[in-house]
């Protein structure tokens, strides 16, 4: 026995081997292998935790079907759970009993789960499209089984998504859920018996808010997708995570898209990107989807591996569209069902099933850093072209210092004066509004355009890649009213806000003061009373880019600058649009509460002009009344953080009167403790 292991020496070719080990879950404080949540006993196997529990060749390519049999006091554990189907139980004496679980397919260990503990518990059924019907079921502490509706509720919502939008249906008789407090991330895809963070079960109206309740929906959502996407194929080795991780993340934000709004869902994840994940691309921990070395694994679940792994799933569904990406989905089922394979196999499917090369493609999972896209535009009005030159460079990383040109799809749409489209016609055909960007620089020509006309670019964040453009306010207030996607018109708000801000931060370095056009206000001021637009975006288009994202356009980045330049931001856009803020505010009050997108939207955009309206003369007495007049979480938490941002009188008496009510609910007080945490009050640390 080793430190790293148990070596065995002088062994036949085959034989069976037993091994009993002892351990000590109740020391074990590393939330890995077997440990104590809450008086229940729980596992966390992946990476590497099996290893703690049991000697064992802990690695993701080896497979096999494991029989579990737990025995316990029944009086404390009367739950006794594990990976598969219930194969027998007994009692024994002295007030113990036994259960048994068998899981017919091969997985590796750390898929394996067990769960000991007394719950309450939710059950439900659901038929598969080929008729079998699953047992469901999802244990929570004690008391909180009005908590608990929700999930199931998305988990009906996952199984049914999955097996009409890519046609997979679930394989056991039986899912279970358990939702613990101690859990060091969002929850876990173990076969059969998924363990999550009860932040990612437990919602209702008065505990939870909106966000609560979507984040709920994705993780319920992704977990039971790694179901085919990580459990049924699983990675050959942990070098290979993004195979599962950002194909199962693309996969439950395809669910979040089909289940509310596509274009909300798209610049949620949109903002991910450019804020933490472009930070993280241009850190010392720049590496690429698929690293090539790692020392600790748990350093490598990033948003680099989940989220732009997504996004290079993303940009193989654009290149090769629906239809082809599902047909390279089954090729990749048939090939690796009940294996664990690798990034490459996965590419490979999708280009056999296509028959659209990716060879230059595949440099996305090796290269790590952000590309950034340099655009040039030229009008001929003689000869009725329009050209666009596109020149990319990826800057060295800290882990790499050459960057080789990259194929990236690069979505555009170009405007006539009166918003109508322009065709995009090259040799007389027309051609796809997806460019492939292939190499350091590029041009474009499309012919038959009438007039200089309008671009749209990088549609729908087609890839992973900074833009520079050099656009007037002029086209971008245009594309904020003619963009034909939703998403078009939010990024030319952003872009808008983006070169204000920049200046800015410039004029405030070199000691001039913040100056905001006129025509920058007015542009979001259409848009705040543009009955025609979903509230929902326009709560999107209202809402500025986060300080960490403004920090990713710079070199050296001002933190003090940057705050106060977003600040100024904030504060101008709630005076100059004080009226329709105000206005806006009092038409979206709802009586009921409903967990429905419209209702979501409305409250969103609400608590949006909230946010503004905080900033000014009666600030203090809207937030009050905004909090006392709350039926629900989403209302309570925007009016706490309306009078935190704002450091208004009433912001003392509010967050009294919250841990006063939610002081004995841990999860609830989280809140709590993230508003004392961004406080922005210079004595903070004091209060
Ligand atoms: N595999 C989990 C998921 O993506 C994340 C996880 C990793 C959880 C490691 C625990 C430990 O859903
Ligand atoms: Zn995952």
């Amino acid at each position: 026995m080793k430190e790293e292991g148990l070596l065995l020496s002088d062994l036949p070719a085959q034989f069976e081997l037993l091994i009993e080990t002892e351990i000590n879950p109740e020391a074990n404080s590393s939330l890995e292998g077997l440990y104590l949540s809450d008086g229940a006993y729980c596992t966390q196997c992946e990476a590497e935790g099996f290893r703690r529990i049991t000697y064992y060749l802990d690695r993701p390519d080896v497979l096999a079907k494991f029989t579990t049999k737990i025995t316990a006091d029944k009086a404390s554990f009367p739950f006794l759970l594990s990976n598969g189907n219930k194969i027998g139980e007994g009692e024994l004496e002295n007030g113990r009993h036994w259960v048994q679980w068998e899981d017919p397919y091969a997985k590796p260990s750390y898929l394996f789960a067990l769960v000991a503990g007394d719950f309450d518990l939710l059950e439900d059924t659901f038929t598969t499209k080929s008729g079998r019907e699953v047992a469901l079921q999802i244990f929570v502490d004690k008391g909180n089984l009005n908590r608990a509706p929700h999930a199931m509720t998305s988990l009906k919502n996952s199984m049914k998504w999955d097996e009409e939008r890519f046609g997979l249906e679930y394989d056991l008789d039986i899912y279970m859920i358990v939702a613990v407090d101690f859990f060091n991330m969002g929850a876990m895809e173990n076969k059969g018996l998924n363990v999550f963070n009860s932040k990612f079960v437990l919602a209702n109206s008065d505990t939870a808010t909106d966000t609560d309740y979507l984040g709920i929906e994705a993780v319920i959502g992704h977990e039971y997708f790694h179901n085919w996407t990580g459990n049924r194929v699983t990675c050959r080795d942990w070098f290979q995570l993004s195979l599962k991780e950002g194909l199962t993340v693309f996969r439950d934000q395809e669910f979040s898209s089909d289940l509310g709004s596509r274009a909300v869902n798209r610049i949620n994840n949109v903002r991910i990107m450019r804020g933490p994940q472009f930070a993280e691309d241009c850190s010392p921990m720049a590496h690429p989807i698929r690293p090539e070395k790692v020392i600790e694994m748990n350093n490598f679940y990033t948003l680099t591996v989940y989220e732009k792994g997504s996004e290079v799933i993303r940009m193989m569904h654009t290149l090769l569209g629906e239809a082809n990406f599902q047909k390279g989905m089954k090729l990749y089922f048939e090939r690796h069902d009940g294996t664990a394979a690798t990034c490459e196999d996965f590419v490979k499917a999708m280009e056999d099933a296509s028959g659209i090369d990716l060879g230059q493609f595949r440099l996305w999972y090796s290269q790590s850093g952000t590309p950034v896209l340099d655009v040039t535009t030229a009008y001929d009005s003689s000869a009725k072209t329009f050209a666009m030159t596109v020149k990319q460079h990826t800057p060295a990383t800290a882990d790499q210092k050459e960057k080789q040109p990259l194929l990236i799809p690069f979505d555009i749409e170009l405007y006539a004066q009166d918003g109508s489209v322009i065709e995009l016609q090259r040799n007389g055909q027309k051609v796809d509004n997806v460019l492939h960007v292939t190499d350091a620089e590029q041009t474009f020509v499309f012919e038959g355009v009438n007039e200089a006309p309008k671009v749209s670019m990088l549609r729908e964040f087609s890839a992973p890649v900074k833009l520079n453009y050099d656009y007037s306010d002029e086209e971008l207030a245009f594309l904020m009213v003619h963009a034909r996607n939703e998403f078009a018109r939010w990024d030319a708000g952003q872009m808008l806000l983006a070169k204000h801000i920049k200046a800015n931060v410039a004029r405030v370095q070199s000691g001039e003061s913040v100056e905001i056009p006129a025509d920058v206000i007015d542009a979001f001021r259409g848009v705040l009373l543009n009955k025609e637009l979903d509230v929902a975006l326009i709560a999107e288009v209202m809402t500025l880019p986060s300080e960490n994202e403004i920090g990713g356009w710079f070199d050296v980045v001002d933190v003090d600058a940057i705050n106060l330049v977003r600040d100024a931001f904030k504060s101008a856009f709630a005076k100059e649009l004080e009226d329709e803020l105000s206005a806006v505010y009092h038409t979206l009050a709802q009586d009921e509460y409903s967990i429905d997108h419209a209702a979501i939207g409305k409250r969103t955009l609400r608590n949006v002009c909230l946010g503004y309206l905080a900033l000014n003369g009666q600030g203090d007495e809207l937030v009050n009344a905004h909090y006392a007049g709350s039926k629900n979480m989403t209302d309570t938490a925007a009016a706490l953080g309306a009078a935190n941002h704002a450091q208004l009188p009433c912001r003392a008496a509010l967050m009294q009167s919250f841990s006063d009510k939610w002081q004995h609910d841990g999860l609830v007080m989280d809140k709590w403790f993230m508003l004392q945490g961004c406080n922005p009050a210079a004595n903070a640390w004091k209060t």
